[in-house]
């Protein structure tokens, strides 16, 4: 027998791949002609290599985006649960950023000086994440690498520890891996030289004899973690995890650095809003200022005291943090207008509504075929995994992706008028997003795996 993925056989897999490529290639011919073999004056014929990294031969061009709706240039409309990967979690180019985005275009967009705007936005941060201090970043990688200087400047520690499977954006420190139970570099890192494990601890998600034996030394600065590992196939944490992740960073004076970015799904409030979380440090990025590149990091009085101290006691000199266009005017009014009119308690009615309906369809199509897969949500975050669940550690995580069947799935859904994340089978429920984009949705899926399905070989078999 061949290879099987998520118990469907290769062959079947590459058979849909085919057909779903000459489909694609035949209602595309705009971008066929434009951009079939890349792009002009750019690297790898794309802006960004990642945008290789989806399913499509050649990516399609986008003439527009609005809402939960994104139509190319060859005049397909998608019902987008892509939505940037959260940067426009959302929905595209909401009414109130795109009326602050037009007020600000003719006040003068970056000056290095507060506007108005971040008059407002402090208090806005303060009430809704209940931290009393705030910095405002351009990217949620550049929020991460500046929380884990305060927070290695403030204990005086090097090192930090990470969860198995987690991203946290480009920040060196946290690329480590266990692989087979030993730490290393994360495969594929480019131009990296340096031994990451030296000052990086990793052990899996949910093992707390784990990491209780890797911080009883009170050598470790900080844990940084997402309060639910999205950036593998999912990961919830089990019931306690977080409470006992609280108590053992507190007893060995180590900081938690929570990472929302992704997890903002859950609530107005994030994760640790809806759960009673408690970080030292807090980041958020991506759609935090409605699409705009801007990230925010917060932390607790008793951290601004020691980063005063610690400031005090360092020569005068670069901190090693900032750049130049942080906390701009077009982003601090993009981020008013979507903390206050966009992120509202009424949209994550809405998201979470149509996110349970799309959880709900997706579980019923899986169970009436009896694939061996499963569907988990946090809030407006829905991902199916085409293996059985539920994970428990990024070392599951990873042998749960089907890349070739995932790829296949994601063209084919495509070619039926849905955009799903490429990285993962991440699907976003946003502001916008219609019930009748969701069942569109659900039905693609079903039509999809009825087709995986009749040349499937032995449920059970990943
Ligand atoms: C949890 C988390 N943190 C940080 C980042 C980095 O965000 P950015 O690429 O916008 O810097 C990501 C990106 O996917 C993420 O998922």
């Amino acid at each position: 027998m061949g290879e099987v993925y998520g118990g469907i056989d290769a062959a079947t897999i590459d058979a849909m791949m085919a057909a779903e490529q000459a489909h694609y290639g035949a209602t595309h011919p705009d971008a066929a002609a434009r951009a079939g073999a890349g792009l002009p004056g750019f690297y790898q014929g794309v802006p960004m290599h990642w945008m290789r990294d989806w399913p499509m031969p050649f990516p399609f061009i986008v003439a527009q985006a609005t809402g939960a709706s994104l139509t190319d240039t060859d005049g397909h409309v998608l019902a987008d649960f892509c939505l940037g990967d959260t940067g426009s979690m959302f929905g595209h180019s909401p009414e109130p950023v795109r009326e602050a985005l037009t007020a600000q275009a003719g006040r003068g967009l970056t000056y290095m000086l507060p506007s108005d705007d971040a008059l407002a936005v402090g208090g806005l941060l303060t009430r809704r994440f209940r931290l009393p201090h705030w910095q405002v970043a351009t990217t949620a990688t550049d929020a991460n690498r500046f929380a884990l200087r305060v927070a290695r400047a403030v204990t005086g520690r090097r090192r930090i520890l990470v969860f198995n499977g987690c991203y946290h954006g480009t920040v060196d420190e946290t690329f480590v891996r266990l692989i087979d139970g030993v730490p290393v570099n994360r495969p594929g890192l480019l131009g990296q030289f340096t031994d990451l494990t030296a000052d990086t601890r990793v052990v899996e998600f949910n093992d707390i004899p784990a990491l209780e034996a890797a911080l009883a030394d009170e050598q470790v600065a900080c844990v940084i973690t997402e309060p639910v590992l999205t950036n593998c196939c999912m990961v919830l944490p089990d019931p306690g995890f977080h409470a006992a992740l609280r108590a053992v960073t507190r007893r060995t004076g180590t900081l938690l650095l929570i990472d929302e970015t992704h997890t903002i799904s859950t609530g107005p409030g994030g994760y640790s809003g809806a759960h009673g979380l408690e970080p030292d440090l807090f980041v958020l990025g991506k759609p935090v200022a409605g699409g705009v590149p801007a990230s925010i990091w917060g932390f607790t009085d008793d951290v601004a005291r020691r980063l005063d101290a610690a400031r005090a006691a360092t020569p005068a000199g670069h901190s090693g943090m900032g750049t130049t266009l942080s906390a701009n005017a077009l982003t601090m009014t993009c981020m008013r207008a979507t903390l206050e009119r966009v992120m509202t308690v009424e949209a994550y009615a809405h998201m979470e509504l149509l996110a349970a309906r799309l959880y709900a369809g997706l579980s019923d199509v899986i169970a009436a075929h009896g694939l061996p897969w499963h569907v988990v949500r946090v809030g407006a975050r829905v991902e199916f995994i085409c293996a059985p669940g539920p994970l428990r550690n990024g070392t599951q995580a990873e042998a749960a992706h089907a890349g070739p069947l995932e790829q296949a799935i994601h063209l084919a859904l495509l070619n039926r008028g849905v955009l799903i994340a490429p990285f993962h089978n991440m699907m976003l429920v946003c502001p916008a997003t219609t019930a009748a984009q969701v069942d569109t949705l659900v039905a693609a899926f079903a039509d999809v795996t009825r087709i995986l399905a009749q040349g499937k070989v032995t449920v059970g078999t990943v």
